[in-house]
């Protein structure tokens, strides 16, 4: 823009010839408007080939999200939705996920950086002082819109026409309904799947770190370990699903420490196995004290005592973590007695 493009009551204060913003005054009083800094061309605004570059770097960028555009529709509609693929350093990831994570993700970036580069570097830079002016209506605006509302609504006629004005009503007020319908989803709670979980008699206790079964000996006192069922595959399609209701904590406690008899029972030599699932929200806890034989789950402090039959102590959980009878097979190996007598996880889920 050039200044003979600046509206008139726009023009920077110093070239409107102002004293008091050139300086004179500014140099008097400390607390004058020193005004903007004289405007400072871009190598765009004075060689004509660093525009024609940059014209060239938006036009690209543009281009990029148009062809990343294209791969998320192929990536939807070629790459099946159980594909895993391994991904440093991600590791194991929905490849469907990650085609579409990368290429819509490509597209609104270069959108972005187009418009940015476009607006840096080719549109004008040129400063502009606007005055602000009261937002509010002047009473003449006011009364010309409610003449023009009353105009429309007598226009359209509908004082005259009730029936398109109740089937409009009727039509308006029926609409939010497919909302509704589609709660139907979240319910009636399919209980019996939030019941079970992949544990059951006889059901190795799998490290989740290496992978293998656990025996007595590999859990020391103070230490807390994850474990999973014996059969629960990473590839597996319902992976997530399985391991967000069979999670397991398995720490080990002094015998004579555990204050819950049942606990005691369903232990095995001090070793308790806790579901890993905070009965608040849902969120994996990870934090074990190893003093006061406390967990706590890092989303909202939920606090457990796993000596005294993982009753809460603190935070906003509804009830004691539930508790996986184990014990140990000819081998030598922990194994479950049975699945969770209780249903895992957050309290809502016991509800209707
Ligand atoms: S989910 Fe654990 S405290 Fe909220």
């Amino acid at each position: 823009m050039s200044s003979q493009d600046i509206p008139e009551d726009k023009h920077l204060p110093s070239e409107q010839g102002d004293a008091h913003h050139a300086g004179v005054a500014v140099a008097d009083d400390p607390f004058a408007d020193p005004g903007l800094p004289a405007h400072k061309p871009r190598i765009q605004d004075i060689d004509e080939r660093a525009a024609k570059r940059s014209e060239r770097t938006v036009a690209m960028l543009f281009t990029i999200s148009m062809l990343a555009t294209i791969g998320f529709i192929a990536a939807y509609v070629t790459i099946p939705v159980d594909k895993i693929v391994f991904i440093f350093p991600l590791g194991k990831v929905s490849a469907l996920n990650f085609a579409l994570g990368l290429t819509l993700g490509a597209a609104l970036f270069c959108i972005g950086a187009g418009a940015v580069h476009w607006a840096r570097t080719l549109m004008s830079d040129v400063e502009v002082a606007d005055e602000r002016h009261p937002i509010q209506a002047s009473p003449e605006v006011k009364a010309k819109v409610m003449q023009d509302f009353a105009d429309g609504a007598s226009e359209s006629a509908i004082g005259r026409r009730p029936l398109i004005r109740n089937t409009m009503i009727g039509a308006l007020a029926m609409l939010p309904l497919s909302a509704l319908v589609i709660m139907r989803d979240l319910g009636p709670l399919p209980q019996e799947k939030l019941r079970k979980t992949l544990w059951a008699k006889g059901k190795l206790l799998i490290n989740q770190n290496t992978m293998e079964p656990l025996r007595p000996e590999d859990v020391a006192v103070g230490s807390l370990t994850f474990a999973m069922p014996e059969g629960l595959e990473e590839e597996q399609h319902d992976f997530q699903v399985q391991i967000a209701k069979a999670a397991l904590m398995i720490v080990r406690i002094q015998p004579e420490d555990i204050k819950d008899k049942k606990e005691l029972e369903w232990s095995h030599d001090g070793i308790v196995a806790y579901s890993k699932i905070c009965t608040h929200v849902g969120c994996p806890i990870s934090l074990y004290e190893q003093q006061t034989h406390h967990v706590l789950c890092p989303c909202h402090q939920s606090t457990f005592d796993l000596s005294d039959g993982a009753r809460v102590i603190f935070g906003p959980a509804g009830h004691a973590l539930p508790q996986l009878r184990i014990g140990v097979n000819k081998e030598g190996f922990l194994e479950a007695l049975g699945d969770f007598e209780e249903p895992v996880g957050p309290a809502f889920w016991e509800r209707g």
